[in-house]
């Protein structure tokens, strides 16, 4: 891939990764994903449906119990090491081919996802020879240990607003603990995955360690969670597909990890230091074209500084560059598709009918230049005058779209951040360090930032309390999700069991 090639109108072409070669679909069919900044087609992409997903499983079971299992912990750990060089080495390629397919801003796929997607093969890399099993004092003579055993073929299903990080999040773990993988990306951004698939056959791994089948939810996705021949499914996405995914699972009892949706609050008290706060705001909310689960989309206010508070956060949003994914100093892309941009805009219509005002924002940007006019931009929206219990306030937007809520004091703060069926993060801006572990403790969220936010890394966990699902990625509680446990009893006396010598 050269970066002249990311660049041409031409569409690429791809093709389904299964058993270390490049096949097309069975069906011969294919779909094509868009540049969501022109509306273009970016590329052609093979599309896999349920024969693809029974050849890809059949082939990941063979590799993991043939060739993969015979692959030592540090020579699994060598191939993803090489994995995040090879990624850091073709760090520009796939940062522009991410920005064509996704939208994201260039600055955010170059400095962001794709050191973070070589990150976390470097940091799991790391883990492989670390897995072990205990010895457990059991009482008699016996000789009691653990075996911490791979769980076997996954399937991993993933979003569109971090196509590679998300890739890495799913098999970065599961390969570190020797597990073998179907990985099916998003309808929406196919390609970069696909691209990783070349790379991960240069790092050496085994043919059907990591298959790579793009195609929709609905056929390739529906076929991937339901199949009786996988033995975990792993899923990032909306809430509704989650709880689709764990009710096909529950069928052949297939294991269950879910990352899924989240109404994050991020929390501004009087006493907070402004600046930082507003930086925050935008931090939570305008970092991705708010596509981001742990977004924090409702914006709490202090109702002594609120209106200071909006003043400074409003000039900063209007003042936000919305235009040319390409260009480095773009803040904002566009949306990753039609169908997105679409629900953002309804919801404009549901706030102004629940009575919220719209004080910045809502629509399209102005004077963008010709070739972007077909792109699915929107501009940095703020909701004012919501109230918790709209929907506004508790259904996810996914775009660039922050509801602001008063609150009074810090009881009701606590009441009203905790009334939401999500719980995967929360933020809170503070001098008062009593009060910022007070709220760590009361807010019902996986991740909690105090005077910073969306901050991560492959060594912290990450995942989500209630509805926002279960499990954990990252460090080293996701080896938990890619692992089993096996416990195993040595008879050390020679003695008969029980009373049966007698
Ligand atoms: P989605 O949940 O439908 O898609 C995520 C992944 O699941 C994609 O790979 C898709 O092909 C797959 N999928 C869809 N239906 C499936 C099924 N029945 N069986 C198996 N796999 C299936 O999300 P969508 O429609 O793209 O976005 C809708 C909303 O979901 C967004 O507006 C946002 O609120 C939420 N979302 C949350 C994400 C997160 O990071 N938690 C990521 C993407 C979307
Ligand atoms: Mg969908």
């Amino acid at each position: 891939m050269s970066s002249a090639q990311a660049a041409t109108s031409e569409p690429r072409r791809y093709q389904l990764f299964i058993d270390g070669k490049f096949v097309d679909a069975e069906s011969g069919k294919t779909f094509q994903t868009p540049n969501p900044a022109t509306g273009e087609t970016l590329a052609e992409v093979a599309e896999a449906d349920k024969a693809d997903i029974d050849k890809a499983v059949a082939a990941a079971r063979r590799a993991f119990e043939g060739k993969w299992a015979k692959v030592s912990a540090r020579e699994r750990g060598r191939m993803l090491y090489k994995l995040a060089q090879l990624i850091e080495s073709n760090a520009k390629q796939l940062a522009e081919l991410e920005t064509a397919d996704n939208g994201k801003p260039i600055r955010e796929s170059l400095y962001i996802d794709v050191p973070a997607t070589a990150e976390n093969f470097e940091y799991f890399a790391g883990w492989a020879t670390k897995i072990e099993g205990e010895t457990i004092p059991v009482p008699g003579q016996f000789f009691n240990y653990t075996l911490r055993e791979p769980v076997g073929v996954c399937g991993q299903i993933i979003p569109w607003n971090f196509p590679l990080l998300m890739a890495a999040w799913k098999l970065a773990p599961a390969l570190a603990a020797g597990n073998t993988v179907v990985l099916k990306p998003a309808e929406q951004t196919p390609t970069t995955a696909l691209e990783l698939a070349k790379l991960i056959q240069e790092a050496g791994f085994p043919d059907g360690v990591v298959n790579v089948v793009p195609g929709y939810g609905e056929t390739a996705g529906a076929a991937l969670a339901s199949h009786a021949g996988i033995d975990k499914i792993a899923f990032t996405g909306s809430t509704e597909v989650g709880k689709t995914i764990a009710r096909a699972a529950a069928d052949n009892l297939t294991k269950v990890s879910l990352e899924l949706g989240g109404k994050a609050p991020n929390i501004v008290f009087a006493d907070a230091d402004i600046d930082q706060a507003v930086n925050g705001a935008m931090m939570g909310i305008f970092y991705n074209q708010g596509q981001v689960c742990c977004a924090g989309s409702r914006l709490f206010l202090d109702e002594r500084v609120k209106d200071e508070f909006l003043d400074r956060f409003k000039a900063k949003a209007e003042k936000i560059k919305v235009g040319d994914p390409m260009d480095k100093q773009t803040l904002m892309g566009p949306q990753v598709s039609a169908e997105q941009l679409d629900r953002i805009k309804s919801y404009v219509t549901i706030a102004r009918e629940e009575g919220a005002t719209v004080l910045t924002g809502g629509g399209a940007p102005a004077a963008l230049d010709e070739k972007f006019r077909r792109g699915y931009f929107f501009t940095p929206t703020i909701f004012s005058d919501v109230q918790n219990r709209m929907r506004v306030a508790q259904e996810e937007i996914f775009g660039p779209v922050t509801s602001v809520i008063t609150f009074k004091d810090e009881d009701d703060l606590i009441r009203q951040a905790n009334e939401t069926i999500y719980g995967l993060s929360a933020g809170i801006w503070t001098r008062d360090v009593r009060r910022a572990h007070r709220f760590a403790r009361e807010i019902k969220a996986g991740t909690v930032w105090i005077n910073t936010f969306n901050m991560m890394n492959a060594a912290s966990p990450f995942g989500g309390y209630k509805q926002s699902g279960y499990g954990r990625e990252m460090g080293r509680h996701a080896l938990e999700m890619y692992t089993q446990v096996k416990s195993v009893w040595v008879d050390l006396s020679g003695k008969p069991i029980g009373w049966y010598g007698q």
